[in-house]
């Protein structure tokens, strides 16, 4: 069979890309994590020193760079032209200036442009902010994930606490994922909202397996 596309979309950290991630590897199907082209516009402006508010040059920076992915575990790599970026595009500096980036109409345009051709041939879990809504929207299979910013945020923090990093306080991860909602939200071009038809998954209160079993049961009877 050709497989399907199933669109995974949700808020910050609901555990989007690990979810996502599993599903994928059991199906056989390509992941593809629209955040990571995102971060991926927002590392080269920054390296190319542009102004966050120049929504011109970022725009044809957008269409100039080629953001390939190879798998790899446990997490896929990225590359900017060619140039392997797997980490720099989680520094605190990316993760700040995203959400402007991401809010760029013509940027949209382009990434929503590249993330089809991904698609295309189905057998692929795409996640993102608008993926069952804008960039895939007659997928299928459409998982709305959430999850309190309380529990996001503890997740994120321990996450954290097992790589080493405690500079970072609850509190504080708390405060940043609200933030970054907020701005997700209510953008004007694409806004983070739930698809008609997509089956919203609350995960405070479950396991990733769970989760995974969860979608896993969603594609099979879909299949
Ligand atoms: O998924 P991740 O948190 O890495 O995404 C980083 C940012 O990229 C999000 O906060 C959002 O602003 C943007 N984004 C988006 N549309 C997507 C995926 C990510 O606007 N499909």
């Amino acid at each position: 069979t050709m497989g399907l596309q199933v669109a995974i979309d949700g808020p910050a950290s609901a555990g989007k890309s690990t979810v996502a991630k599993r599903v994928a590897k059991k199906f056989g199907y390509v992941y593809c994590d629209t955040g990571a082209m995102y971060r991926a516009v927002t590392l080269a402006a920054l390296q190319q020193g542009l102004s966050m508010t120049d929504t011109e040059k970022i725009s044809e920076l957008a269409k100039q760079i080629k953001i390939t992915f190879q798998p790899a575990e446990p997490e896929q790599r990225v590359f900017i032209n060619g140039q392997e970026v797997t980490r720099d595009i989680r520094l605190p500096k990316v993760a700040k200036n995203v959400s402007a980036v991401a809010a760029i109409p013509t940027v949209r345009q382009e990434m929503t442009k590249q993330q089809r051709q991904i698609a295309a041939e189905g057998g692929i879990v795409m996640d993102g902010r608008d993926i069952g809504t804008t960039v895939l929207p007659h997928a299928p299979v459409k998982i709305f994930m959430v999850a309190t910013a309380h529990e996001r945020a503890r997740r994120r923090y321990l996450e954290n606490k097992q790589k080493g990093i405690t500079t970072t306080s609850l509190e504080e991860l708390q405060r940043a994922i609200e933030l970054r909602d907020q701005k997700d939200s209510t953008r004007k071009v694409s806004p983070l909202t739930q698809a008609s038809d997509a089956i919203r998954l609350d995960t405070t209160n479950l396991t990733i397996d769970e989760v995974v079993a969860e979608i896993s049961k969603i594609i099979k009877k879909t299949e």
